[in-house]
């Protein structure tokens, strides 16, 4: 299977080899001695970064850039890296490191697969429960193999909304949303890893995910899930700078996206 021109077929093979071993060596320092993550903190305490992302992404970009070395990576530990062709690996070596540090199983590996403007594979690992979600363009979303869809919640009030939120935007952003939710008997969860949220929201766990602002590797995959589910996710790659800047984020139900969208006042096309 080509995309333009490319063989993703090989690629996701590939990477879902490279995410399955990425994952093995998170869970050594998961399981490892706290004190040896060598934790820093970079725009303030819940923001931060330790050995394991740093050597984690390391190793992905390692081992993907070895097999296609034309390829170009954007990670959030180690920045852009150009290739010499369209394809750009969008890397979360560590989905909710908040979570990982402090001993909370409800973190991830992100690893999406970009060729120019389009998002065609999504693959997030969840090592502490053994999940893989998997998807390339065109062939549907799947949990471990098997076919996964959306939810088919038609009310807010149906199912659990995945939030999230950061301190990149004041909490003006969310609250308000956070009330009309719940005023509609909806209600929230977050689990403090975005990536993993909008993979459960492709299996149909959750109704769908919302958070005002987040950069291209946490959602990446998790927009190529969400759609190949047969979910609804905003024009995110199409912001203007998103892969330097972010954006907003809202993946959802195809029954209750148009409503949230609403809600969130974010602009929906069918
Ligand atoms: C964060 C997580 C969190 C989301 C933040 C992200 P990190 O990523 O995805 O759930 O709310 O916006 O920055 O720092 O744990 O990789
Ligand atoms: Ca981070
Ligand atoms: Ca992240
Ligand atoms: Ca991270």
């Amino acid at each position: 299977k080509t995309f333009s021109g490319i063989d993703i077929e090989a690629r996701f093979e590939h990477a879902r080899d490279v995410i399955r071993e990425a994952g093995k060596r998170a869970m050594e320092y998961y399981e490892g001695d706290a004190a040896d993550l060598a934790i820093e903190t970079k725009t303030n305490a819940l923001d931060m970064v330790s050995i394991a992302d740093k050597n984690v992404e390391a190793i992905i970009r390692d081992r993907i850039g070895d097999a296609f070395p034309e390829d170009g990576f954007l990670g959030e530990e180690m920045g852009i890296e150009k290739g010499d062709n369209d394809c750009l690996w969008v890397i979360d070596p560590i989905d909710g490191t908040a979570c990982f540090v402090n001993q909370m199983p409800t973190w991830c590996i992100s690893v999406a697969l970009m060729i120019g403007k389009e998002a065609v594979i999504g693959l997030i690992y969840h090592p502490c429960n053994g999940e893989l979600f998997s998807a390339v363009i065109g062939d549907g979303a799947r949990v471990n193999g098997e076919p996964v869809k959306a939810s088919d919640a038609k009310l807010v009030s149906d199912g659990v909304m995945g939030i999230g939120m950061s301190h990149r935007l004041p909490s003006s952003s969310i609250v308000p949303v956070i009330g009309q939710l719940l005023d509609e008997e909806g209600m929230f969860i977050r689990n403090g890893s975005c990536a993993l949220m909008m993979a459960y929201a492709s299996a149909g766990r959750l109704i769908g995910y919302y958070e005002p602002h987040i950069n291209p590797w946490d959602c990446m995959a998790g927009i190529v899930l969400m759609r190949e589910a047969g979910g609804w996710c905003n024009d995110f790659l199409d912001l203007p700078n998103v892969l330097e800047d972010g954006g907003p984020i809202l993946a959802a139900g195809p029954n209750v996206a148009k409503h949230l969208a609403d809600m969130i006042g974010l602009s929906y096309r069918g």
